[in-house]
């Protein structure tokens, strides 16, 4: 499958999550949901950091907007492990989520409305099935990585 298909999936999939956490004010569905929302990003920013941006900046027609891409990758990282660090019922808990669903928000915008329409003008279809196969592939194997990890 074409790879920008495949990350706007996941795109779509974590926004689901982050409506999601605004339709209800039970906090402990909030924590739920930012645990499937930190294995999301993690594995997403992952993907994107080893195999697709990669591959982009090799273009100079593509190089700003992806090192600005990496940038944004680690303010959400950064929100994701204070997240993390809080404790239990912190107050502060929700105003970070809700930050940090507009941290993503804002890059998920900058990716499919600037980044990707310069993409489709670099690569050519068969191209991007090609890395959307290597996607799918570090998927799985990213996937296998952390349920090791986890059962340690
Ligand atoms: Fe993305
Ligand atoms: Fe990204």
């Amino acid at each position: 499958m074409d790879a920008l298909e495949l990350l706007k999936q996941d795109h779509r999939k974590v926004g689901k999550l982050f409506s999601e956490v605004a339709a209800t004010e039970d906090v402990k569905k909030h924590q739920q949901l930012f645990e499937q929302i930190r294995t999301e990003l993690e594995t997403h920013t992952h993907i994107e950091e080893t195999i697709i941006y990669p591959a982009f900046e090799e273009h100079d027609e593509l190089k700003d907007l992806t090192l600005e891409a990496y940038e944004e990758h680690k303010q959400v990282k950064t929100l994701i492990r204070e997240i993390t660090a809080l404790s239990d019922g912190s107050e502060r808990f929700d105003a970070k989520l809700t930050v940090l669903g507009e941290n993503v928000a804002h890059h998920v915008q900058e990716e499919e409305i600037e980044l990707f329409p310069k993409v489709r003008n670099v690569f050519d279809r068969e191209q991007l099935e090609q890395l959307g196969d290597e996607v799918e592939a570090a998927k799985k194997q990213f996937g296998k990585a952390k349920k090791r990890a986890s059962a340690r």
